[in-house]
């Protein structure tokens, strides 16, 4: 295990009812709000009026900033950032799904910078201060409300970047679970990938944690027990509290403390939605076991049947190469029962960007897992296919 420092310090208040905070949560960072939304699923489910309804009430103003588009565009960051150097807003609100927060994020530093948001999305040393960032999370995915990353894209010039930096980290999150029961089997189903997927991007590491890796499994455990129960029953609490919880631990950093890696399969799968403009859980559905045969070798075999053992109950005495495909396997049925595709083919993928989305994915590979070249990538891309 490698040295670390362990800080990760947004207040959470989890549970129904939990909103009745929000101007606790809201209060030390000031007195004027903008509250970032997305396609107005929050308007319709009533969760915009009830957190207005409190600041009011509070004493604390607001403006609005409606629009947010799933993979969210800088072109909206830019218009948030000069709302609030405009409108001296002193605390930025985010309520959704994490393109909304990750909107909201750069729009939080971007309003305390004088050059163009994109910069900050480019090189994330640049955001050296933001406004606090108040979070109320609707949908269980990207862990965007306790992390320190962004994700933006620039669809002009196909361009989806991570950004990272303490300064956007929520200093608190509002996480009520039942807020969570309207949103779709679609992203149910996504939002389930993409925990997964965080999980495994730092399970499958160079370096050594025993312990982190014990709670990984847990964490998919989690994730495949409660995953499939929210898809088929949107409204059982105790489903989306347990993959509400399980997706913010999935990247607090906590499980890649003493381990960090570079990740393998998000680089790949941002490139298809910077492309294609896809549901990013979707991407790594289909990204994540074609990745795992790439890169099961004699070398990795050993980690795989771990995997297989500790988390989808393979037989332990099956040789390893024999358990570590069937691990593999299963992983690939799971996010097939769950309702997503197995194919680029089926998200409307075609062949035309496989090889400047190799490209540019290879270029993000140094210390990963298995550091892959352009061929592999698009070797992988075109088993995708
Ligand atoms: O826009 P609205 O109308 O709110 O509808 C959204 C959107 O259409 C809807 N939704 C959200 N909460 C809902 C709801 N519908 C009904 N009821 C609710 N309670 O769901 C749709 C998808 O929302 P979105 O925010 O796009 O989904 P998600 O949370 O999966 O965020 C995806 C974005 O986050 C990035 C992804 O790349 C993508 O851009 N990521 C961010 C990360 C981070 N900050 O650390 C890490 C991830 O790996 C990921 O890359
Ligand atoms: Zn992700």
């Amino acid at each position: 295990m490698e040295n670390f420092i362990y800080s990760i310090p947004t207040t959470i208040y989890f549970g129904k009812g939990q909103i009745e905070h929000v101007s606790q949560a809201v209060r030390p960072y000031g007195k004027k709000a903008l509250i970032v939304y997305g396609g107005g699923s929050v308007k319709k489910n009533g969760i915009f009026d009830r957190v207005t309804e409190i600041l009011e009430h509070e004493g604390i103003a607001w403006e609005e900033l409606g629009g947010v588009e799933p993979n969210p565009r800088i072109e909206t960051v830019r218009k948030g950032a000069e709302f609030c150097k405009a409108g001296n807003i002193e605390v930025v609100l985010p309520i959704g799904g994490g393109s909304t927060i990750d909107c909201a994020k750069i729009i939080a530093a971007g309003a305390l910078y004088d050059g163009d948001a994109w910069d900050l999305v480019l090189d994330g040393k640049k955001i050296q201060a933001a406004l606090p960032i108040v979070a109320v999370l609707t949908l269980a995915a990207t862990g965007s409300e306790m992390d320190t990353a962004a994700v933006i894209s620039d669809m002009a010039s196909n361009n989806k970047l991570g950004t990272k930096s303490e300064h956007i980290r929520p200093k608190a999150a509002i996480m009520d679970p039942s807020y969570t029961e309207t949103v779709n089997a679609w992203h149910t189903a996504a939002g389930t990938a993409d925990i997964m997927s965080h999980i495994l991007e730092s399970y499958f590491s160079n370096a050594e944690g025993y312990m982190q890796d014990r709670m990984a499994e847990g964490l998919l455990k989690t994730c495949i027990q409660f995953g499939i129960r929210a898809v088929e029953h949107p409204d059982d609490y105790e489903a989306r509290a347990n993959l509400m919880w399980a997706g913010s631990w999935a990247i607090n950093d906590f499980l890649k403390l003493g381990k960090l890696v570079p990740w393998s399969v998000h680089p790949m799968e941002h490139e298809l939605s910077a492309y294609y403009d896809i549901t990013h859980g979707a991407g790594l559905a289909i990204l994540t076991p074609h990745w795992m045969r790439h890169v099961l070798n004699t070398r990795t075999v050993e980690k795989f049947r771990t995997y297989g053992v500790n988390v989808w109950d393979v037989p332990a005495d099956l040789p390893s190469m024999e358990a570590a495909e069937l691990a593999i396997k299963r992983t690939a049925d799971y996010f097939k029962a769950l309702g997503l595709p197995s194919r680029l083919s089926e998200v409307g993928i075609d062949e035309k960007y496989l090889e400047i989305m190799a490209e540019k994915s290879a270029s993000r590979m140094k210390g990963t897992y298995v550091e892959l070249t352009k061929d592999e990538i698009l070797q992988i891309f075109k088993e995708a296919m």
